[in-house]
């Protein structure tokens, strides 16, 4: 089958039609937000790292029971790229696929997906109820503290900062900006405005 390089609306296409949950969709654009921020920052192509994020989770709601496998199926039967399918497959490494991450693109979105809802949820108990006033102690200090955001796994998210690279203070610190740059579309921006 010829390789296309698939589109951000193709994208989104296939999300809508996969995911009818407005929880899944916002964790999509969130963790699409967040890839995109962090290849812009690196130089790395931000279409690209943005529009894996987008569908990383595109099996997650009909075939919870073949979460990542599932999404692979569907992006080779849609004819993305190799490099697209291992970057959505790859996030759920020793959970739900044995495709370990190893370029940037994998490795970032390996870090970020749990972090952002770590991000989230300290964002929802702020008064303001947004991410704009996030800071990188407020989710620090909920590190600690096993019930709150009790389904983040932290182990995850330090060890996806520790193949990549970075401290984690500066993983929380991109993975909150990218957030902040969707925050209307991830019913984050707050009660201000
Ligand atoms: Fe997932
Ligand atoms: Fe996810």
């Amino acid at each position: 089958m010829d390789e296309k390089i698939p589109t951000r609306g193709k994208a989104l296409e296939l999300l809508h039609r996969y995911n009818e949950s407005e929880s899944l969709r916002k964790h999509a654009y969130a963790v699409e937000g967040v890839m995109r921020y962090m290849a812009r920052k690196r130089g790395e192509d931000e279409e690209k790292w943005g529009i894996v994020g987008l569908v990383h989770d595109l099996d997650y709601e009909k075939f919870p029971d073949q979460h990542c496998s599932k999404t692979g199926e569907i992006l080779g039967e849609q004819g993305w790229p190799e490099e697209y399918i291992r970057g959505a497959v790859s996030h759920g490494w020793g959970i739900c696929s044995d495709v370990m991450p190893q370029t940037p693109l994998e490795k970032a979105l390996y870090a970020i997906d749990e972090l952002t809802g770590l991000v989230a949820t300290t964002a929802l108990i702020r008064p303001s109820k947004s991410v704009l006033d996030v800071q990188v102690k407020s989710v620090k200090n909920k590190w600690k503290d096993k019930r709150f955001a009790a389904g983040v796994d932290r182990s995850i998210i330090e060890k996806g900062a520790q193949m990549l690279g970075v401290e984690l203070d500066e993983l929380i610190d991109d993975t909150i900006k990218g957030m902040q740059e969707v925050a209307e579309a991830i019913g984050l921006k707050g009660n201000s405005g």
